[in-house]
């Protein structure tokens, strides 16, 4: 099936401190963003038209830029203002917001230091990250052969366009394969993450996760964490190595867009979907939502 393309969706985006129609939103090809992926970027979503965790995305995004080495020229406070006035102005309660920020163009060649920076806020309706259908199974993941780089050799804490780029070509090669998604190992071939998640793990009534030490510390995976020591479900985060899947009982990957999605296979092992993952599914999507939580408090 044939969505429309990006560009073509209708609405406005606030684009460098103005909110301008969806379709003017455009950059010059040449722009240092795109040639030397000098950009950062954040995933957030609004539920009942209020955004999770807002603030804590966008400090994310200010140290984000602070690492790869630029300043983004908003204070957190009027980028957190640009996201709740975008919202207001889409009209829209429950979306995905993603804002991002990138050198322009005014040099080319790796050294930019005196390029523009800019930063452009656009929300759009993301229901469902993985098939609904799935995703209530348990999701099929392959595990990928590009591993997570080392600290050393990569800004990895950094939420850099540039360090996508292995994650597309480990999900269109799993997807190829007609997986999901791919689980994805760090240099020293320990479990990291999926390609744009966190990753959980239950054995018997205890909650395990790979230590974040050269990847993203997901604001879900901490809200996980959050709400596990709540209802008092031991945590575990430490260095995990693939053969000890087999001994696991479930495993969940959890991040903004894919929210809380159960995993039924990960390359040989498989899981099965059980009352710890569905518990905490529930849980944070009570968390997330307004009207929820305050029910539930
Ligand atoms: C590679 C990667 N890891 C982890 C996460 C989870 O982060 P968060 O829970 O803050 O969305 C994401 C999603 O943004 C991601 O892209």
């Amino acid at each position: 099936m044939m969505s429309v393309s990006f560009d073509q969706l209708d609405g406005y985006i606030w684009f460098d401190g103005e909110i301008i129609p969806w379709n003017e939103a455009k950059v010059h090809v040449l722009n240092h963003g795109l040639h030397y992926a000098s950009a950062v970027f954040e995933g957030e979503r609004a539920y009942d038209g209020e955004i999770f965790k807002l603030t804590e995305h966008t400090q994310r995004l200010h140290e984000s830029a602070r690492i790869l080495g630029f300043t983004i020229p908003y204070s957190v406070e009027e980028i957190d203002e640009a996201c709740r006035q975008l919202l207001a102005k889409q009209g829209m309660k429950d979306v995905y917001v993603r804002p991002i920020a990138w050198r322009g163009s005014e040099s080319m060649g790796v050294s930019a230091q005196n390029n523009r920076v800019h930063l452009a806020i656009a929300i759009w309706e993301w229901p469902s990250y993985f098939d609904p259908e799935q995703k209530l199974k348990g999701i099929r993941l392959d595990i990928a052969e590009y591993r997570r780089p080392d600290p050393r050799t990569a800004p990895s804490k950094s939420k850099a366009a540039g360090l996508y780029m292995i994650c597309t070509l480990s999900k269109h090669a799993a997807e190829a394969k007609g997986y999901a998604d791919a689980m994805m190992l760090d240099w020293r071939g320990q479990v990291a993450e999926a390609t744009g998640a966190n990753i959980f793990f239950v054995k018997g009534d205890k909650l395990l996760t790979p230590t974040p030490d050269c990847f993203l510390n997901g604001i879900t995976r901490q809200t996980i964490i959050e709400i596990a020591n709540r209802r008092g479900i031991k945590v575990e985060e430490r260095a995990i190595m693939p053969e000890e899947l087999e001994g696991f009982d479930e495993s969940f990957i959890c991040g903004t867009a894919a929210e809380v999605t159960p995993v039924a296979e990960i390359g040989p092992y498989t899981f099965t979907p059980g009352e710890m993952t569905r518990a905490l599914m529930d849980a944070y999507a009570a968390e997330v939502r307004p009207s929820l939580r305050a029910a539930a408090e």
